[in-house]
C-alpha cells in the first residue's frame, strides 16, 4: 500500500533525532511539508538543509506553553495550514524511584512527557479545524503498558498519554480530527545516550546496545527509528481514516508475553530447573519409601 501525504502539512516535536528524524524522512518522502520542531537547533539545521523546501526548523522546547503555540501558527503561516500534528518529543525523564521522588522531579517528567503533549493538541486544534479536520499522533512507551520498562515517572507520564489519546479522540470527533498512539518497544536511537554523557560512554553504550538489542524482543533483530515512523505516518494519513482513539504497539513483540513464552534460551532453563526439581522429588519418594 503507498501511503500519500501529499498536499499536508505536519508539525513533529522532537524531530532532531531518533523516532522524530525517522518519521520526518517519512513523511516527507510520502508528499508532506514538515514543520520540524525541537531544541537541538543544530540537528534542525542539518534537516533543513537536507530536505530545502520541505522540511522548516523551528525551535521548540516542548515544556514551554508559548513556543507550542508558537510553534503552530509558524506551521500553519510557514506552508498555508496544519494537518497533522506527532507528539514525539521527549527523553527518558527523572529515572527516581518513588520512595525518593520530589515533587520538582515528578513534575519535570510528567511536563515533559504529558503536558507538552495536552497542550500540543490544545494549539493544534484550531488550525486543524480551520481544515476541515486533522490527524494527531501521540508518542507513548511499552512503559504505559507494563512495570518495568522505564523510570516510574516516565511510565506513569505515558501511561497518561493513552487517557489523553482516548479522551481527546472523543472530544475532537465532532471536528473530524482523530487521536491515536503509538507504544514503541525498544528502539536504537540516542534517548539511552543523553547530551550530557561523555562521548566515549556514549559510543560504548550504543555499540553494546546494538549488539544485544535482537535478544530483548520475539523479533530477533534490533527495533529501528524507522520502525515507529511507518506507524507514525500510516496513523497521520487517510489509510488510518477510520481509526481514533487507540494505540499501535509496535514493540518487535515484546509485550506479547512473559519471556519464556517466546525465548527458547529461557524455556530451555525453566525445562533444566524443572527436571532438577521433578530428580529431587523422586529421590524424596525413594526415601520415604
Ligand atoms: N527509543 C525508545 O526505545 C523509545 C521507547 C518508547 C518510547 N520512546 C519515546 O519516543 C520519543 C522519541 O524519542 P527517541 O527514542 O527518538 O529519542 P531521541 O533522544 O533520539 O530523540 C528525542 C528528541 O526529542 C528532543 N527533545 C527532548 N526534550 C525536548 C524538549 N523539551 N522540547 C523539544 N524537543 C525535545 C531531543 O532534542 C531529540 O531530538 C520520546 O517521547 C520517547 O519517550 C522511545
Amino acid at each position: 500500500m503507498t501511503i500519500s501525504l501529499d498536499g499536508k502539512v505536519a508539525v513533529i516535536t522532537g524531530a532532531a533525532s531518533g523516532i522524530g528524524r525517522a518519521s520526518v524522512e517519512r513523511f516527507v518522502e510520502a508528499g508532506a511539508k514538515v514543520l520540524a520542531a525541537d531544541i537541538d537547533a543544530e540537528g534542525g539545521r542539518l534537516l533543513e538543509d537536507a530536505f530545502p523546501g520541505q522540511v522548516a526548523f523551528h525551535r521548540c522546547d516542548v515544556m514551554s506553553e508559548d513556543d507550542i503555540a508558537v510553534t503552530m501558527e509558524i506551521a500553519s503561516q510557514r506552508f498555508g495550514g496544519l494537518d497533522i500534528l506527532f507528539n514525539n518529543a521527549g527523553a527518558g525523564g527523572s529515572p527516581t524511584p518513588i520512595e525518593e521522588m520530589t515533587g520538582a522531579l515528578w513534575d519535570h517528567s510528567q511536563d515533559l512527557l504529558l503536558r507538552s503533549v495536552a497542550l500540543g493538541m490544545r494549539y493544534a486544534i484550531p488550525y486543524m479545524k480551520a481544515r476541515g479536520g486533522g490527524a494527531i499522533v501521540n508518542t507513548a512507551s511499552v512503559a504505559a503498558l507494563q512495570a518495568g520498562m522505564g523510570p516510574i515517572a516516565y511510565s506513569a507520564a505515558k501511561a497518561g498519554v493513552l487517557q489523553l489519546t482516548k479522551c481527546g479522540a472523543a472530544e475532537l470527533s465532532k471536528y473530524n480530527i482523530r487521536v491515536n498512539a503509538i507504544c514503541p518497544g525498544f528502539i536504537l536511537t540516542n534517548i539511552f545516550t543523553p547530551g550530557e554523557m561523555p562521548t566515549q560512554i556514549k559510543t560504548v553504550v550504543k555499540t553494546t546496545m546494538r549488539g544485544a538489542a535482537h535478544l530483548a524482543q520475539p523479533v530477533a533483530r534490533p527495533g529501528e527509528a524507522d520502525d515507529i515512523a511507518q506507524a507514525a505516518l500510516y496513523l497521520a494519513s487517510p489509510a488510518s481514516g477510520f481509526v481514533t482513539g487507540t494505540h499501535l504497539v509496535v514493540d518487535g513483540g515484546m509485550t506479547v508475553g512473559p519471556r519464556h513464552s517466546w525465548d527458547v534460551e529461557e524455556q530451555a532453563r525453566r525445562l533444566k530447573e524443572r527436571e532438577k526439581l521433578w530428580a529431587g522429588a523422586a529421590e524424596l519418594t525413594k526415601t520415604d519409601a
